[in-house]
């Protein structure tokens, strides 16, 4: 079993985004699978300039000439597909936004229909399973609405969505023993996930829980 992750985090392998997702892939290890771990931010991806060559002139190829290729291959070939990313202003990053825009070629120009919503079709009909991580610097899971609509179109089988993220990242002694009992639920759904192909509604839940009240989060922040 194959997973690849892409984070588009700008701050890559020191992103909070990056301390669930090791945790997750941690999980995943010790269930058997092989993993991936792509920072987007070290990666040349130039933006889409929209011209639709991979569609009409060249299908499946983009005009561009980066690392985009060598992405697409992995992430072709993965059996499931992590988008990581934290939220900037109420959506993914610029850089996550660009990478799934350039993913464009994977797609065929034919329009489809499911209960009256338009769609694109892929070129290869895809077995692989999606996964959505992100973190946000707020409490509350009103950061998450746009990103959860955006990424509903690849029907995701898990959401990690962690409100209060600068807590993971922090020497705060209080929230120590809630972000460690946090990061042992993400490394168990990461487990769970590979072991047994979903994961359990009692870890889900264990995915939910809170680090700290707002009220301490916010002074935490000092804001
Ligand atoms: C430009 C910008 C926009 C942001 N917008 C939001 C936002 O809309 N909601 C939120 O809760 N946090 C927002 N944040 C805070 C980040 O989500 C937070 O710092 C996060 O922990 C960064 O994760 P990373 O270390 O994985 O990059 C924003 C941060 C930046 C720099």
């Amino acid at each position: 079993m194959k997973i690849t992750v892409f984070n588009g985090s700008p701050a890559g392998a020191d992103s909070t985004t990056n301390v669930i997702v090791s945790s997750f892939l941690l999980g995943a290890q010790r269930g058997g699978a092989e993993t991936h771990n792509v920072f987007l931010s070290e990666k040349n991806i130039k933006q889409c300039c929209g011209c639709f060559s991979c569609w009409f002139k060249t299908p499946g190829k983009c005009v561009f000439n980066d690392d985009m290729p060598q992405l697409m291959e992995l992430y072709d070939s993965s059996d499931i597909v992590c988008f990581a990313t934290p939220v900037y202003t109420w959506n993914m990053t610029a850089l996550m936004k660009n990478f799934v825009d350039r993913l464009a070629p994977l797609k065929s120009p034919k329009i489809t229909e499911h209960n009256g919503d338009f769609d694109l079709a892929d070129t290869k009909v895809k077995e692989q399973k999606f996964i959505v991580i992100s973190n946000c610097g707020f409490p509350g899971e009103n950061n998450f609405k746009v990103m959860k609509a955006v990424f509903e179109c690849c029907s995701p089988c898990l959401e990690i969505f962690r409100n209060c993220g600068k807590l993971l990242k922090s020497h705060n002694q209080s929230a120590a023993p809630h972000v460690r009992e946090y990061l042992s639920a993400v490394e168990q759904s990461g487990f769970e996930m590979i072991h047994k192909g979903s994961v359990s509604e009692e870890t889900r839940k264990r995915l939910e829980m809170p680090l700290m009240s707002v009220r301490d989060y916010v002074k935490f922040l000092g804001m």
